[in-house]
């Protein structure tokens, strides 16, 4: 049988990998500045993940939902206390599209309401609802085109507040990443979060944060919307809530209350992801990863700032993007293959660095000088007409 063809991007076989880096089945080693898609959050293979792990593995790893679970109440209690959200209720499913499902079913569900507010080049995820909240026709299916899903563009004030003036009793969600990450780390200022707040208790809806990318850390706050303060009603997460292990969730605030039966599922919230989950807490607590992701990641966008060549750097914490012009447009390939270094994309032309909250300076600094000549080789090769 053949695989599915999901992201044919190279033919590097990944074997092992060990905090910031990864190695190939040659022994080749690779700097990590993807973290495997803004997954691993507290390095890869962390030892106290690996031995939390190993503990539960050894004592029960999955029972069916329909039996109190234990370790789901410590995971709620350690992630309301980090989260600063000790009131809202917790939902744990598998990953970051099926906590989007979830939250727009709910939206609807708790409002009576059809409509939901996305935003253009948005990405909640490949599941039904979820992709139809999603700016990109190349992953939707007729099936999904609800028609209930109206795309806004991010950042402008005017047309949200004259959106919700006109179809105020029948929006039952705003979606937004505050930072978006597939649309290319595009950042939604703090002052349109606060609009999407303020209209959204004005008329009723409710404010989903889709932190998936941009949570759990990864932006030096706990959630990327607590930069602009407000509170959203319900929070999407999963990518670096399990580093790696498949986890995912939903924070509910306690006035929306669920049909009983309506959220469920028979994997989420099984004692082996309770344990990945809580250990990626524990670590970053005790690390202070999320302090460290705000100094590195003030540190690395300073730096890139100076280098030439590179354009519109921009970020929060380890969640940082830049524009790459069409004369460097293999940058990305020769970072891969000559410098063996792992970035992310963004289409056309964005590179986006996810690295894990643990890198340290040495490795940050290894990434800028591996940018550096990768940028002089691109350019001098430009300038004498060669090809990459
Ligand atoms: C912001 C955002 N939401 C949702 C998802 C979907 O998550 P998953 O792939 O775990 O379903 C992603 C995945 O990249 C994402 O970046």
């Amino acid at each position: 049988m053949k695989l599915f063809d999901v992201y044919p991007i190279n033919n590097i076989n990944i074997v092992r990998a060990k905090d910031s880096y990864v190695w190939d089945e040659n022994g080749v080693q690779y700097l990590d500045m993807y973290g495997g898609h803004a997954v691993i959050s507290i390095g890869h293979t962390n030892a106290h993940w690996v031995s939390r792990i190993e503990a539960q593995l050894s004592k029960i790893a999955f029972y069916s939902n329909s039996i109190q679970i234990p370790i789901q109440q410590e995971l709620a209690d350690k992630l309301g206390e980090i989260s600063r959200k000790e009131n809202y209720h917790l939902f744990l499913c598998n990953s970051g599209a099926e906590a989007n499902e979830n939250a727009l079913k709910l939206a609807s569900f708790h409002t009576g309401r059809k409509k939901i507010i996305a935003f253009k080049k948005a990405f909640h995820g490949r599941t039904s609802l979820a992709v139809a909240a999603t700016d990109n026709p190349s992953i939707i299916a007729p099936v999904n085109e609800t028609g209930n899903i109206v795309f806004l563009t991010l950042n402008y004030e005017e047309a949200l507040a004259n959106y919700f003036n006109s179809n105020s009793n029948e929006i039952a969600a705003v979606i937004v990443e505050a930072i978006q990450g597939v649309g290319g780390i595009a950042e939604a200022t703090d002052s349109f979060l606060n609009l999407i707040r303020s209209l959204c208790t004005k008329s009723g809806a409710l404010f989903i944060a889709d932190e998936v990318q941009c949570g759990y850390g990864r932006t030096g706050k706990f959630f990327a919307t607590d930069h602009a303060g407000v509170d959203a009603d319900i929070y999407s997460m999963a990518k670096g809530m399990g580093n790696g292990f498949p986890v995912g969730a939903i924070l509910i605030a306690p006035y929306i209350k669920p049909r009983h039966g309506m959220l469920g599922t028979t994997f989420g919230g099984n004692h082996l992801a309770c344990a990945a989950a809580l250990a990626v807490l524990e670590v970053l607590e005790s690390e202070n990863l999320l302090q460290k992701a705000n100094d590195n990641g003030k540190y690395l966008i300073k730096k890139l700032k100076e280098i030439k060549g590179i354009e519109n750097v921009r970020g929060k914490g380890l969640m940082i993007g830049f524009d790459v012009p069409e004369r460097l447009k293999d940058l990305r390939t020769n970072l891969l293959h000559k410098h063996k270094i792992f970035t992310g994309e963004a289409k056309p032309n964005v590179i986006r660095l996810l690295p894990s909250l643990a890198i340290n300076r040495n490795e940050i600094d290894c990434f800028l000088d591996g940018l550096k000549i990768a940028i002089k080789e691109l350019e001098e090769k430009v300038h004498v007409g060669a090809e990459f």
